[in-house]
């Protein structure tokens, strides 16, 4: 079965982007099925840095095509910008990149409407990349949405635009917003569709036949588990399924293709927005992983908030996902520590001794748990040297050991800085 999915086992952030690109060498295809240009994947291969936040990985190898499913929002100025950047880099990728003209468009008035909506909650704000996802796929499943379909023909478009903008331009006014002029909306999307044109094709046969020949499909999740709209920290979540059973509605591709289903965790916490995170930090170690893992929001800039693995979060991802594997990245951030804690449940006032889960309660409820630690011994030394599972310090491979047998999943690989070549196998128990 050819297909490797990747998938954030987290908040985000983990450094799915690396993965995908260390997998995606050999493969036919990389796909992109959820999110929008709200993710931002950091891959550093001999081409340089790339930060990419609408395109899969696999722009690095001439031969692999790269795929946007409709699950995938697209923000058309980003989408061009990105396919530039590739050509200004010496890596054309216009006639190996597949976007299909089911995925639906952010609007101009999408970021603005979220920009009303987490302003109007103040205190209580989900903390959103601003990228207008919330909206875009609330008017993709109250039947409102436009499609790259929709964009091929000027006056079906102008249709859509005249009655979004009908409803849309009431409620930008009544909060203080300027409304949106149906035409020089419609120029600006009919000019920024001209430059992807070309791209906008249903990948679908083409994938299936890739399937049916067994070659290598890598799927590059975005977001991650504790994120989803469904099984995460709602409100404190995404718009889209971040979850291994999306790629059916979001690409196309049936469950039975499935081979490896990769989680990606850093080997401690962080996440960035609001919402509960009962491992938090501030100070101390915190300070030390916000400042040795550069824990810098790659879309917005924002300061990541840090704090010890949680691995009863980590073992739920796993089980939601089917996780057949685990990638623990960053593991030299800790390396400075003299003493570690990681979480393996939590206590709820209300619930006396009992140690609880994640999956109990909702984002109000796990607000109020206090985490269950278990003490685990420092390295003290760098592990950014080692490219083998055995040179890696005693309390480092406990330290991954651990959390493989308290997760219930093999961890294959280790990451120890952000190269590609900063990764180490870990041998199978
Ligand atoms: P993604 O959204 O999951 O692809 O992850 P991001 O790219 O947003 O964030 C991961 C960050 O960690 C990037 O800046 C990477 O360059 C960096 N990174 C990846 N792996 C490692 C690692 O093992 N060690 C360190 N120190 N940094 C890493
Ligand atoms: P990658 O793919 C980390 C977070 C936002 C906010 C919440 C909702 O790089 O891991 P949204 O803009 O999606 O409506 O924001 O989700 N968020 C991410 N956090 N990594 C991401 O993507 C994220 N995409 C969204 O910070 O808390
Ligand atoms: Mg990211």
């Amino acid at each position: 079965m050819p297909v490797t999915i990747i998938l954030g086992a987290q908040w985000g952030d983990e450094a799915k982007g690396k993965i995908a690109d260390l997998l995606s060498g050999d493969a036919a295809v990389v796909a992109r099925f959820n999110g929008g240009d709200n993710a931002g994947h950091t891959v550093i291969n001999s081409y340089g840095e790339f930060k990419l936040r609408l395109l899969p990985n696999g722009f690095a190898s001439p031969e692999t095509r790269c795929v946007i499913g409709p699950g995938v929002a697209i923000n058309l100025q980003t989408l061009a910008d990105e396919i530039a950047m590739l050509g200004e880099r010496g890596l054309p990728i216009r006639e190996r990149l597949w976007v299909s003209p089911r995925c639906h468009v952010v609007m101009p008035y999408h970021p603005l409407l979220e920009a009303i909506y987490e302003d109007a909650k103040g205190a209580a704000k989900t903390g959103t990349t601003r990228r207008g996802m919330g909206p875009v796929y609330a008017d993709k499943v109250s039947y409102n949405g436009i499609r790259l379909a929709d964009l091929m023909d000027r006056n079906v478009l102008a249709e859509k635009l005249r009655v979004q903008l009908a409803v849309k331009n009431s409620i930008l006014e009544a909060f203080g917003t300027p409304a949106l002029d149906l035409h020089v909306v419609l120029d600006e999307i009919q000019d920024k569709f001209n430059q992807i044109r070309e791209v906008v094709r249903e990948p679908f046969g083409m994938l299936q036949d890739t399937l049916m020949a067994s070659k290598q499909v890598v799927l590059e999740g975005a977001q991650a588990a504790l994120l989803d709209t469904d099984w995460g920290t709602y409100p404190y979540s995404t718009a889209s399924t971040t979850l291994a059973g999306g790629i059916t509605a979001g690409l196309g591709i049936a469950p039975r293709w499935i081979e490896r289903v990769i989680g990606v965790s850093k080997a401690y916490q962080t996440r960035v927005g609001s919402g509960p995170f009962p491992t938090e930090l501030t100070g101390g170690p915190g300070e030390v992983m916000l400042k040795r893992g550069q824990e810098y929001g790659t879309v917005t800039g924002r300061p990541r908030r840090c704090g010890w693995l949680d691995l009863d979060l980590l073992r739920f991802t796993a089980q939601l996902n089917g996780f057949t594997e685990l990638a623990l990245t960053k593991l030299d951030v800790l390396d400075s520590l003299e003493e570690l804690q990681i979480g393996v449940g939590y206590r709820h006032p209300e619930l006396g001794e009992a140690v609880v889960h994640y999956w109990q309660g909702d984002a109000r409820w796990l607000e109020r748990c206090e985490p269950v630690y278990e003490a685990k011994s420092g390295w003290l030394q760098s592990t950014a040297e080692a490219r083998r599972f055995d040179e890696l310090p005693a309390s480092a491979q406990a330290y991954i050991r651990r959390v493989e047998a308290f997760v219930g999943t093999p961890i294959s690989m280790v990451s120890v800085g952000p190269e590609r070549s900063e990764i180490l196998p870990v041998p199978v128990l």
